[in-house]
């Protein structure tokens, strides 16, 4: 329990969050919330309500009747974040009938793995499945619900402009995450990342709109004398403000691969070129680096203009930090030749 008291000290603007975390019936505390009542058709969660998964996995998110009325329908709906449609309504169903909607709605069905079931199956997951789903029997009398949360596995890494620190709108924070093969990472997935190690010294947009930055190893540059815990700027104005981003990925279905040399940036371009690949995102030199073990010392360029190496043995001679992680040169001049190439190939790793 102890990092989770601490943590909530410094919290100054989340004490909701913060009587959230500070349970360990967190979980729990979510589905009561949404069952009030002792339910009379839907089973209750009994252990897992939370299903975690990597991008392009499929997911099964469980949803079981306890006895069935005579009519019904199910309707399993998205709750956050973001609700993108009416409502966010992922599908109804009956009998009789599937009727999917809106975008999750394509990747939709129901596992019917017996008369009993509406587990919902989520094919080819995205970034952004990630939340709480509510997973509905309607029967016109009495609807009950039970809720769901899906968590997409992944890794959180900070991200700066190349014009310096501090130089993102909320929106661009956004874009710049995408152009990684990221988005914006929940708070979630920032605390999550903390309880991981993430330490970082400058302050980053949140999906949100808030901005915040996770410190394991207090310092005073970095919050003064708080204990370890996830600073917070609280709620920022999106159009005005500038920060750097948090930004969230998973698992990619390609590789990294590097390439020794002392190149230039386009030298590096063509050098992956040359083997149908691409320059690597930062994104995806996280996941490789998360997902895949990935260590290699030696600097490299990414397609973004940035020098980065991953390491996950740490050792003396790499980089000089006791942590796992990807160690950033930042932006260096494109005509620099002094560094191999990060490449990305769409093709699965052969093993
Ligand atoms: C995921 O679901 C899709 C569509 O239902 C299916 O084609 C695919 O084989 C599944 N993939 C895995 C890994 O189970």
């Amino acid at each position: 329990m102890e990092p989770f008291t601490i943590n909530c000290a410094v919290l100054l603007l989340l004490t909701s969050n913060c009587f959230i975390w500070s349970s360990s019936l967190y979980v729990s505390n979510t589905a009561a919330a949404a069952t009030p009542r002792r339910l009379q058709y839907l089973l209750e969660p009994p252990v897992h309500t939370e299903v975690a998964a990597r991008r392009g996995d499929n997911a099964t998110l469980p949803c079981i009747l306890r006895a069935k009325p005579s009519h019904y329908k199910v309707k399993w709906t998205k709750l956050e974040p973001e609700p993108s449609g009416l409502e966010n309504i992922i599908m109804i169903s009956n009998a009789n009938f599937f009727k999917p909607y809106g975008h999750l709605g394509q990747r939709a069905s129901l596992q019917r793995a017996h008369t009993m079931d509406a587990s919902l199956l989520l094919a080819h997951l995205e970034l952004q499945d990630g939340g709480r789903y509510r997973c509905e029997l309607i029967n016109g009398i009495e609807d009950e619900n039970i809720v769901i949360t899906l968590r997409i596995e992944g890794v959180v890494f900070p991200y700066q402009s190349r014009n310096g620190r501090y130089r993102f709108t909320f929106h661009e924070a956004k874009e710049a995450c995408a152009e990684q093969d990221g988005m914006l990472a929940t708070y979630n997935q920032l605390y999550k990342a903390w309880t991981e190690g993430l330490d970082w010294c400058n302050a980053g947009w949140l999906l949100d709109g808030t901005v915040h930055y996770p410190i394991v190893h207090p310092r005073l540059v970095c919050g003064g004398d708080l204990p370890p815990g996830i600073r917070s700027y609280g709620s920022k104005d999106k159009k005005r403000d500038r920060f750097d981003a948090f930004c969230f990925t998973s698992q990619t279905p390609g590789s990294v691969f590097y390439i020794s040399g002392s190149f230039s940036f386009d030298q590096a371009d063509h050098a992956c070129k040359d083997q149908s690949s691409e320059l690597a995102l930062v994104g995806q030199l996280y996941a490789a680096w998360r997902f895949q073990n990935y260590d290699q010392c030696n600097g490299g360029w990414l397609r973004d203009g940035s020098v980065r190496f991953p390491i996950h043995n740490p050792r003396r001679n790499c980089g000089g930090i006791p942590e796992a992680g990807v160690r950033s040169f930042g932006f260096l001049s494109k005509t620099t030749h002094l560094y191999g190439a990060y490449c990305y190939s769409p093709a699965p790793l052969e093993s």
